[in-house]
């Protein structure tokens, strides 16, 4: 039976991270964005330079003294990642006034240029269009030119990998192909602008936490998992939050370490997937893209679909369909800090009775 773990780690990102060389295949995060107010207190407790320079109205500066502290982060990455390993960076810009001066902080573009000196090759990345009908998303002057500003609806998933494209040896082409994407997932997921996510407004009910957990939804997650990375993967996201990387994880059958500075954050997310209704709410991930499938399968004509797919039995466009595989989770248990997930593979008896669920 397949089976993947889970481990929750409470740890400093912006220092040396636990893992050894080059035994990562995947990180995907999204880390506190510098310049956006709630989290000016967490770049440099122990010294005042940033917020020193922020009461200065020293912007520019204290910006780029945030992300100095994130370049550790990236490096780390880097040493950890396996030769051809990926990494997803989810990150907004950051829109700010300091004595009464608007100026956008263009966190993503920062980050690529540190990335880039660390080793990392950059590749064509992704715009995710969270729109807002927040009635302050027109910022400045109003209807009077020339004092607004474009509104901010987007933010960054960069992509990034560790040096060559991943070889796969002999042994690993089945598990590679069981990991395949549908035909209509790869059309829309491989776009340079993904739409119809919604942000998450995820409120911590933990009162000694800060009010929002700044997470982001899981299809960010469960998709770049599915793109970069094959089941049976290390998947390592070191600014977890509440976890929703590691959730990701389990419903796409990867192995995942969240890891985050605040120790109350990690005891609480770690309790996230033995909950009484977790293991149904991931399945219903993995059902989904089944029903998907099935109803793109209904929009077309039938010879579009030149292939049956072994293992559930219905209509694929590509050869390379052929064998993708969906484990639904079985069980989800916790020992410690560890979660561990084990999987059954689903069969084309069980098809019907899953589509109608
Ligand atoms: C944007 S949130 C990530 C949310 C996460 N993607 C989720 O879905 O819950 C950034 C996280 O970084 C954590 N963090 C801040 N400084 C950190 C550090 N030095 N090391 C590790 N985690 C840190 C914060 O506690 C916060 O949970």
């Amino acid at each position: 039976m397949k089976t993947t773990t889970h481990r929750y780690v409470v740890g400093d990102s912006f220092k040396s991270w636990s893992m050894d060389d080059e035994t990562v295949d995947l990180v995907v995060t999204s880390p506190p964005y510098p310049m956006i107010e709630m989290w000016d207190d967490i770049w440099s407790p122990e010294s005042t330079t940033i917020t020193r320079l922020i009461e200065k109205n020293q912007g520019k500066e204290a910006y780029e003294q945030m992300h100095q502290i994130l370049d550790q982060a990236w490096t780390e990455a880097f040493r950890v990642l396996k030769p051809g390993g990926y990494v997803c960076i989810n990150i907004g810009d950051a829109t700010r006034s300091l004595d009464g001066r608007f100026q956008i902080y263009p966190n993503h573009s920062r980050i690529i240029q540190a990335c880039q000196k660390i080793g990392f090759d950059f590749l064509p990345s992704i715009i995710w269009r969270k729109p807002t009908n927040a009635p302050n998303k027109y910022m400045g002057s109003g209807m009077l030119p020339a004092g607004a500003y474009v509104t901010l609806e987007h933010e960054h998933i960069l992509i990034m990998r560790k040096g060559e494209k991943r070889a796969f040896a002999k042994a690993e082409k089945e598990n590679r192909s069981e990991s395949a994407l549908f035909w209509e997932e790869r059309n829309s997921w491989y776009s340079d602008l993904w739409t119809g996510i919604l942000g998450t407004q995820q409120k911590l009910n933990i009162s000694s936490l800060r009010k929002r957990s700044a997470a982001y939804p899981i299809e960010l997650p469960y998709r770049l998992m599915m793109m970069y990375s094959v089941a049976g993967d290390v998947v390592v996201d070191p600014f977890g939050g509440i976890g929703t990387t590691s959730l990701a994880a389990m419903v796409t059958g990867r192995n995942s370490i969240s890891v985050d500075v605040d120790e109350k954050l990690v005891d609480s997310s770690i309790k996230v997937p033995t909950k009484r209704d977790s293991k149904d709410k991931l399945n219903m991930l993995i059902t989904n893209r089944l029903k998907d499938h099935m109803t793109y399968v209904n929009t077309k004509d039938m010879l579009f679909f030149r292939y049956r797919n072994q293992p559930l039995g219905i209509p694929v466009k590509t050869m390379q369909e052929k064998h993708l595989s969906l484990y639904p989770i079985k069980s989800l248990s916790r020992s410690e800090e560890v979660v561990t997930a084990k999987y059954r593979k689903l069969k084309t008896t069980e098809v019907k009775d899953c589509l109608k669920s």
